[in-house]
């Protein structure tokens, strides 16, 4: 497979992400709870040095319960704090504060020793497109939150989002871009649907699902699809197109359909709750 992307958005994105990251104390990172690492860029590791750190397991819902503890506990042995939320039902999120004043305790305890009171935390949201930073975001913050205006020493312009006496998050997330030169991170990301489809071959991201669920999730496809075979991934979706009618004119299988219809499946969650990538595996 093939993926092209594009530099100059990246290169932007990382100097905004540079200039903002002088700004605050603590960084939000959201990763894919399906993809917890495809969906990181290593580069945030350089540029958070000094930073107290929080992952948050995005989109949890969507990834295997017992998979995504597997993951917490590998994030917090590196020294992260980390949460498991649901930015878009709010599962999760009432977590996050405590959280904070954890993560940032040094932090608070350095400004009290220097006779500094209450200065609130400033943090910044940062993930790959898509991973769900502003859904985050306003679940987060809620009606509660207040926007502040600039601020002495700080940059004209940004807004700080007051979300209580402790915290102020910047407003404008920070994007970085996922590194997907490896092949088979480029296909986890492909299949969360973090690069765009028009880009990709469905039949053959089709094709990998299966294999991958054939041999992690047994019986799934079987019961889902009411299908037999799923040995061979392509009979698999050929039986997948046949069974759910997936046609052309002349009444030829539709294999891209059938295609398209699984990997949404997928997304969506209709397949049930799927981690394609474990801690521990290279
Ligand atoms: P971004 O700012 O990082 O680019 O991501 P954004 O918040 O726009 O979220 C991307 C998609 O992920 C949205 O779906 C959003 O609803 C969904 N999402 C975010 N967090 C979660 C989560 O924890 N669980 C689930 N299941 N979905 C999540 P969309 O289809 O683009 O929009 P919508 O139809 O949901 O509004």
């Amino acid at each position: 497979m093939h993926f092209q992307w594009y530099p100059g958005h990246m290169t932007k994105a990382k100097r905004m992400m540079q200039e903002n990251i002088k700004l605050i104390d603590l960084v939000i990172e959201l990763v894919d709870a399906r993809i917890p690492l495809s969906s990181r860029n290593p580069d945030i590791d350089d540029l958070s040095q000094n930073k107290a750190r929080i992952v948050l397991l995005n989109k949890s819902d969507l990834a295997n319960e017992k998979v995504n503890d597997e993951w917490k506990k590998y994030f917090e042995d590196k020294g992260f704090f980390v949460v498991k939320v649901n930015s878009k039902n709010g599962l999760g999120i009432k977590n996050v504060n405590g959280i904070i004043q954890d993560a940032c305790k040094e932090k608070i305890e350095r400004d009290r020793k220097r006779g500094i009171l209450n200065r609130p935390v400033r943090a910044m949201v940062v993930g790959i497109p898509n991973v769900g930073k502003s859904t985050f975001i306003n679940t987060f913050a809620g009606k509660a939150a207040t926007k502040t205006g600039n601020k002495p020493g700080v940059t004209k312009g940004k807004q700080w989002i007051k979300l209580n006496k402790n915290v102020e998050l910047l407003d404008t997330p920070g994007i970085l871009w996922p590194k997907f030169e490896d092949q088979i991170v480029g296909l986890r990301l492909a299949l969360i649907g973090s690069i765009k489809d028009e880009i990709l071959n469905v039949e053959e991201l089709a094709i990998e699902l299966i294999k991958f669920l054939s041999s992690n999730y047994k019986g799934l496809l079987e019961e889902r699809y009411k299908i037999e075979d799923v040995e061979d991934p392509v009979v698999a979706l050929h039986n997948i197109a046949q069974i759910r009618q997936c046609k052309l004119r002349g009444n030829e299988l539709d294999l891209m359909k059938a295609s398209n219809l699984l990997i949404e499946d997928f997304r969506s969650g209709k397949l049930g709750r799927i981690t394609l990538e474990l801690p521990g595996e290279s």
